[in-house]
């Protein structure tokens, strides 16, 4: 008797398991992108408007409220592009005489789950990887690799396409190296921006 309960039990659980196999589609699309991590360094190649190449090193910070872009144009000065939570950003080049303009912004650093809300649009191949595929306010196309869930690559509305070349979490920047300059505090250096940061 005990043995008939229990083939009538599994029976039913199988059932009920093929059934949910059945009814449920194969593969509900994935939510959101990953959050990103706390703190990562990534390596972006990306090709101007301007069909110029670019690599940036991003550093991402969300516990000392910090994003940094250090970006490189080919044969030009590195222009730091250090932002804080606060709204505050320092775009500074530290070569020759060096420039610096500080801007505030209403708005922070992005956070972790900034991508949330975004649409997905499916699997697509880039670069060789397989990606999920997700649009937010036709601002930004982001590509996330199905299997590691690292980011691939982003398409910002203006055309510019950001390649990752490298993605390494929990890397962290050495806060020396993001220090602004002091004639970030004094008047008279934006006169050398629009050769700097041209
Ligand atoms: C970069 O952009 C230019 C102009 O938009 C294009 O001609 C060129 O093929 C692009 N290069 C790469 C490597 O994507
Ligand atoms: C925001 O934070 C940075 C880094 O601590 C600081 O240099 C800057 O002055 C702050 N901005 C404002 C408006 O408080």
């Amino acid at each position: 008797m005990k043995l008939l309960q229990l083939l009538l039990i599994l029976a039913f659980f199988q059932f009920h398991q093929i059934c949910s196999r059945v009814i449920q589609p194969s593969q509900s699309p994935p939510v959101a992108p990953s959050p990103w991590p706390e703190r990562f360094h990534a390596v972006l190649y990306m090709n101007l408007s301007t069909g110029y190449p670019q690599i940036t090193n991003l550093w991402y910070d969300w516990p000392k409220g910090r994003n940094v872009n250090i970006m490189q144009k080919q044969l030009k000065d590195q222009v730091y592009d250090v932002e804080w939570d606060n709204g505050t950003s320092f775009y500074y080049t530290l070569a020759g005489n060096g420039a610096c303009r500080t801007m505030y912004f209403e708005v922070g650093i992005p956070r972790p789950d900034w991508l949330d809300g975004a649409n997905y649009l499916g699997r697509e191949y880039s670069n060789g990887f397989l990606c999920n595929v997700w649009e937010k306010v036709d601002f930004i196309w982001y590509y996330e690799d199905v299997v590691t869930k690292i980011p691939v690559r982003w398409d910002f509305y203006d055309g510019i396409i950001t390649h990752v070349m490298t993605f390494e979490v929990g890397a962290v920047l050495e806060d020396s190296q993001v220090q602004a300059p002091e004639y970030c505090f004094q008047e008279g250096k934006d006169q050398f921006l629009n050769t700097a940061f041209e």
